[in-house]
């Protein structure tokens, strides 16, 4: 399989507090399409960072970052926003649902965005993509009629509607129970399958490392050889 690499990060580097701390340092990284991966390391180790950087949700100091072909350093800030909304769904810890809209209208808010949707079109996909994380009949719910594990398959849900080539996930187990965590895990493994996508995650949840295909383990913004 020579497939072109989803995500290309190349001899990224990244540091705060006007360079005392440097979060990444030096990563290069292809990740293959159809990819389970995850970040893995001790808290503090640069995980957040470097997924942040890969789905354009901060700048690099050095180095490149190219997603689904595009050379995110090359883009202007709009083609940026766009490539952000339409090609990388976003799992995070503590789940990011609107609370005021429905499940529902959480997972049909990333079409809103995009062109040549239709009230009706949005709809039907939210219903689908719900049925598909096994939320069937729970669309009318608000965030908070529904379990910690029901709001991230929602979550999962939003992230997948648009068909997006890649899933960035950070610590998407972090709050849920054992078998809770267990069982979103998988469905991120079979939507992966079914829907064709990439997911990289940080996370250092044992039942995740268990169940990816790869692990890169980070150290101190360095992934170790
Ligand atoms: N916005 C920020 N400002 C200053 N330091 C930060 C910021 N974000 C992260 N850091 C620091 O960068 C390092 C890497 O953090 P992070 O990427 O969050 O690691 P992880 O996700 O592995 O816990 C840590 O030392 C952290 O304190
Ligand atoms: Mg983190």
């Amino acid at each position: 399989m020579n497939a072109e690499p989803v995500v290309r990060v190349h001899e990224l580097s990244k540091s705060y507090n006007q360079g005392r701390v440097q979060a990444v340092r030096g990563v290069s990284l292809d990740v293959s399409p159809g990819a389970f991966l995850a970040l893995a390391g001790p808290s503090g180790s640069g995980k957040t960072t470097l997924l942040n950087l890969i789905g354009a949700l901060d700048v690099p100091d050095e180095g490149e970052v190219t997603v689904a072909g595009g050379r995110l350093a090359e883009l202007s800030e709009k083609q940026r926003t766009r490539l952000r909304r339409q090609r990388i769904g976003f799992v995070f810890q503590q789940f990011n649902l609107v609370p005021v809209l429905t499940a529902a209208e959480n997972v049909s808010l990333p079409l809103e965005i995009l062109p040549g949707t239709t009230r009706e079109s949005r709809r039907r996909a939210a219903v689908e993509m719900l049925q598909r994380v096994g939320l069937e009949g729970l669309g009318d719910r608000l965030p908070s009629q529904l379990s910690g594990g029901q709001q991230q398959r929602v979550a999962v849900a939003r992230a997948l509607v648009k068909n997006p080539p890649l899933v960035l996930a950070d610590e998407p187990t972090a709050n849920l129970d054992g078998a809770t965590g267990i069982a979103l895990i998988d469905l991120m493994n079979r939507m992966r399958t079914d829907q064709d996508v990439s997911f990289v995650f940080a996370s250092h949840d044992p039942r995740v490392l268990d169940r990816v295909d790869t692990v890169v383990e980070m150290v101190d913004g360095c992934i170790r050889q």
